[in-house]
């Protein structure tokens, strides 16, 4: 039984998710729980481990036998496996390539969905993922489906590579970026959908304030 108040924000990739889940947990004052660096930081020690990607129980002994921890900073979540700092390292493109991969095996999203129940029990949180309204927390007392148009997300991390002053071609982001919605969307557990009563947010005009505004009014709505 929850005793926190959740917020479930799902959504393919670039919708907004995570710099709107950030800012909406902070001006509420609840805990951030970022899911997608959950699978992204065993993708990322997996592939460090050279374990074959589809060996399912391998990556379940690999998440079992180390320490996977999320710290809440003021500038986002810090993600430790063991005593190493990989946030920086879990963004990379071998691993926006191997996430929906590591992410579709039934045991290892298990393991992933007990830490984030027992987080999201204990506390009051705005969690971000593919799940959370349909699997995670059935019973979230706010779901947001929030998207955008594929062109869009893929402009959107098309910016941020030119920002940090990578290369980045727009045509392959979108193709990276459809690949990885289809492999979310059509994994047999817990795929990536929209949850029946989960309102539905279209990113693709508005700017991310706007986004935020709106999902703090649901959650008002829900209050009061
Ligand atoms: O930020 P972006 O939307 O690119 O991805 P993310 O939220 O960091 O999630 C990375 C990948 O992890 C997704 O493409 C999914 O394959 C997987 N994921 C999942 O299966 N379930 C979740 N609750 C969160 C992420
Ligand atoms: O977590 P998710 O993959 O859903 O998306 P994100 O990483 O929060 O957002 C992807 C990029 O789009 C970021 O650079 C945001 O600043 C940007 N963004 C935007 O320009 N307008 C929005 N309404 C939402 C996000």
């Amino acid at each position: 039984m929850s005793t926190g108040f959740n917020v479930a924000i799902d959504g393919p990739a670039g919708a907004g998710k995570s710099s709107v889940a950030k800012k909406v947990a902070e001006q509420l004052g609840f805990l951030y729980i970022d899911t997608g660096a959950m699978y992204r930081a065993l993708t990322y020690a997996a592939i460090q481990e050279k374990i074959a990607l589809d060996n399912e129980q391998q990556l379940v002994q690999l998440l079992k036998e180390n320490s996977l921890e999320l710290t809440p900073t003021e500038f986002g979540t810090t993600v430790y496996w063991n005593d190493s700092n990989i946030t920086a390292d879990i963004r990379s493109n071998d691993v926006n390539k191997h996430v929906s991969l590591v992410s579709s095996h039934k045991d290892v999203r298990l393991l992933m969905v007990e830490k984030q129940q027992q987080l999201a029990h204990a506390k009051n949180a705005v969690l971000d993922g593919r799940d959370i309204g349909t699997y995670v927390l059935p019973n979230a007392d706010v779901k947001v489906f929030l998207t955008a148009s594929v062109e869009e997300r893929a402009k959107r991390r098309h910016l941020e590579q030119l920002e940090k002053g990578q290369p980045s071609d727009l045509k392959v982001l979108e193709k990276d970026i459809a690949k990885r919605d289809e492999l979310d969307s059509t994994r047999s557990f817990a795929p990536l959908k929209q949850a029946e009563d989960a309102q539905i947010v279209d990113s693709t005009q508005m700017t991310i304030d706007e986004v935020i505004q709106t999902i703090l009014a649901l959650v008002k709505e829900h209050s009061v």
